[in-house]
């Protein structure tokens, strides 16, 4: 089985945590995306009745091709729960994500949701965070001088950053569904997620970071042992 068949099961074994009558926060990525498209089967077959709050352009596409009812935070800012995936998960249930450059999104559509449930292949596990490069994203107003200060706080708290402006597409960067610009820091090992949060969120020109903590109560993991469910 590759690692796509274990997102998949994931994602289906994730749809047990759905009822009908759910505000569903809807992920972002190819793990959300098998969510995305089972969730419709269910809908479509009349199984299941939800709507969803789509963390993404991208996703909002997905769920229409599939038939999910859509809704947005300002007529339903209130949602049971979202599912989406991740980049790295720690045993805490602390995450990175924003590899695909959702990470605002889902981090206002998690903080909207009474429960995250985040599902993902076995790769994702990790003892510590931080191999996986920490997104930030930030206004594209001033930020070289952004860059700067997001590398100043880095190395006060003893990491030794390295930070790459994300490329889209041609010569120009990536940018997120916000008009925003995203710095990717190589740091190794974060050996305090709640200081780097706290660090980052203070500087003028974050717009926010990938570091969801907190937010997550529930995974679900697939791979080549079997599905975990960690509830
Ligand atoms: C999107 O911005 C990300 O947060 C994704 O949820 C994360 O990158 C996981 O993506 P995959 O499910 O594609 O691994």
């Amino acid at each position: 089985m590759s690692a796509d068949d274990h997102k998949r099961r994931a994602a289906e074994r994730a749809l047990a945590f759905v009822t009908s009558g759910m505000r569903l926060g809807l992920g972002t990525g190819s793990t959300a995306r098998h969510f995305v498209e089972l969730l419709g089967e269910r809908v479509r077959s009349g199984h299941l009745d939800v709507v969803g709050v789509p963390t993404s352009q991208a996703t909002q596409r997905l769920a229409v091709e599939h038939g999910v009812p859509l809704t947005n935070l300002d007529d339903t800012p209130e949602l049971d729960l979202t599912v989406d995936g991740a980049d790295e998960i720690d045993p805490e249930l602390r995450l990175i994500k924003g590899g695909g450059g959702a990470l605002l999104r889902e981090k206002i559509v998690a903080g909207a949701s009474a429960r995250m449930l985040v599902v993902a292949d076995d790769s994702k596990l990790v003892d510590r965070l931080g191999h996986f490069p920490l997104p930030v994203e930030v206004v594209p107003f001033g930020h070289r001088a952004t860059a700067l200060a997001i590398r100043r706080a880095l190395v006060d708290l003893g990491l030794d950053p390295v930070l790459h402006l994300r490329p889209g597409s041609a010569d120009a960067p990536f940018r997120t569904d916000n008009a925003n610009l995203i710095y990717d820091c190589d740091l190794g090992a974060i050996h305090d997620p709640d200081a780097l949060a706290a660090a980052l969120s203070a500087l003028p020109g974050v717009v926010d970071h990938g570091l969801f903590i907190g937010l997550c109560s529930g995974a679900v993991i697939a791979g080549p042992g079997g599905i975990r469910v960690i509830d």
